[in-house]
């Protein structure tokens, strides 16, 4: 009798830990887009779901890995969804053939903590995220000199922390990494081993668009500085936010079964609400780390999110830039040691030939002279849509098949 109930209590145990399958609390889905077919593999439940089923290895083995940002998701409804127009702009473009794009959907960790947000907690869950990714990646045997993961803000250390995590567990090291803004808070202190460097990929480029949001250092191969870091598009909005005309804040009120309910805060009347005046908005605004800590203390979530569309108007504008890069803009670039020679016209000019410098998408393709440079790289857009000089600019593509017969 006593042996049968030590017999089923030792079962049991087994059965408990059994039950508990993975050893990941949250999940990390990859949506994946191709031409013609789309499909979700949730890499911790699913792990033996082989992405080869949809992205042949031998015929579409470009890997484009979008990660988004801190307490963004891949399928944003509460403010612009540039994860799904990046994948759309990519499956326009002329390679889309041999393309798998996945859109890296960790959307429960980055954002830090169930109910509010926790910055702090999503930078320590990239390196969870990592391991999953880096496994998911070698059991399936894709190709990691096909990576190339284009991240924004927090989501380009995130594509630094896969590649890191990756390296240290195979010994081989992806191929690119994009930073479109890579985050800045928090970052600037922190150890080249634990933010997006050079040393992750055989290529890493970045795109400087924003002094409050971004990471205000050179990290890359190529780091690009559109308008010396003051963005053209921005300064409509600036000015808007100058005269606090125009400008809608909403704050939410009461969450019931049927949903989340805002009430639109007049900035003139801020006092009240959140006990910051126009002017100390204004200069805690400054430092993202005040704004979140800030309104943590009071429902902070849309209203964050909210400040962040519209005093982020530069931060954002490196995805814009990126998108547009992949079939209208070549964004040719300047090599120059400093942002005063570009102002005076006294930068390497490369206007002769098709392998000029150029920002975003088609940045391999730019000379070898320029890939290996780790030079800063400048170049003007304007204040509309798609943010090039048509008469500046060759259309991405345009010249491709001529140029591919060149190099061979
Ligand atoms: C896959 O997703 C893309 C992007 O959302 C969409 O344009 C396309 O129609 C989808 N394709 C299929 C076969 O569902
Ligand atoms: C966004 O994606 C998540 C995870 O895949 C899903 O649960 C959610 O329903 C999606 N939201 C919308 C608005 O489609
Ligand atoms: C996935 O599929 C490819 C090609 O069909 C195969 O070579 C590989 O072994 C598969 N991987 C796993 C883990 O099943
Ligand atoms: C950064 O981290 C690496 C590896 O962990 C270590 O060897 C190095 O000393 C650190 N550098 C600084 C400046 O702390
Ligand atoms: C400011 O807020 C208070 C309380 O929320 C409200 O009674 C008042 O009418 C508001 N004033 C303006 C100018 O909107
Ligand atoms: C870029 O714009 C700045 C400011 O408008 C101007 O001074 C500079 O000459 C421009 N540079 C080039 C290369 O066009």
């Amino acid at each position: 009798m006593k042996l049968l109930l030590l017999i089923l209590i030792i079962s049991c145990q087994e059965c408990l830990t059994k039950k508990k399958s993975s050893k990941y609390e949250h999940s990390v889905r990859y949506h994946i887009f191709t031409l013609d077919k789309n499909q979700t593999i949730d890499l911790v439940h699913n792990i033996d779901v082989n992405i080869s089923g949809i992205c042949n290895p031998k015929t579409r083995s470009d890997y484009k890995l979008i990660t988004h940002g801190f307490a963004e998701t891949w399928n944003m409804t509460f403010r612009w969804n540039w994860v799904q127009e990046m994948i759309e702009e990519m499956l326009k473009s002329n390679q889309a053939k041999s393309l798998c794009i996945i859109a890296v959907d960790w959307a429960e960790l980055a954002k830090g903590a169930k109910l509010t947000m926790n910055y702090w907690k999503a930078i320590e869950n990239m390196k969870v995220t990592a391991e999953i990714m880096s496994i998911y990646s070698d059991k399936m045997k894709m190709n990691e000199k096909k990576f190339h993961c284009i991240g924004f803000s927090l989501g380009a250390h995130m594509c630094s922390i896969f590649y890191k995590t990756y390296f240290e567990m195979y010994k081989r090291k992806p191929f690119r990494i994009t930073g479109l803004d890579p985050a800045g808070p928090f970052f600037s202190s922190k150890n080249t081993s634990e933010k997006l460097h050079h040393t992750d990929a055989d290529l890493v480029d970045i795109i400087h668009t924003s002094d409050n949001f971004g990471l205000d250092e050179k990290n890359g191969h190529m780091d690009f500085y559109p308008d010396l870091g003051d963005i053209n598009a921005c300064n409509e909005v600036k000015q808007r936010f100058d005269n606090l005309e125009n400008v809608i804040l909403y704050e939410e009120t009461t969450t019931n079964k049927k949903g989340v309910e805002y009430k639109e805060i007049q900035l003139n009347n801020l006092t009240e609400i959140d006990t910051l005046s126009v002017e100390n908005l204004k200069k805690k605004l400054n430092s993202l780390f005040c704004k979140v800590k800030d309104f943590f203390s009071n429902k902070p979530k849309r209203v964050f999110i909210s400040l962040h569309q519209f005093f982020g108007c530069s931060h954002l504008m490196s995805v814009r830039y990126f998108i547009y890069s992949i079939n209208k803009c070549d964004y040719k670039s300047h090599m120059c040691n400093k942002k005063q020679d570009f102002e005076m016209k006294k930068c390497l000019d490369n206007s002769n030939s098709y392998d000029f410098a150029r920002m975003g998408y088609h940045t391999e393709r730019s000379n070898n002279k320029y890939l290996t440079s780790y030079g800063n790289f400048y170049l003007n857009t304007t204040n509309k849509p798609p943010y090039c000089d048509p008469s500046q600019n060759y259309k991405p593509g345009f010249f491709r098949s001529l140029w591919n017969k060149i190099i061979g």
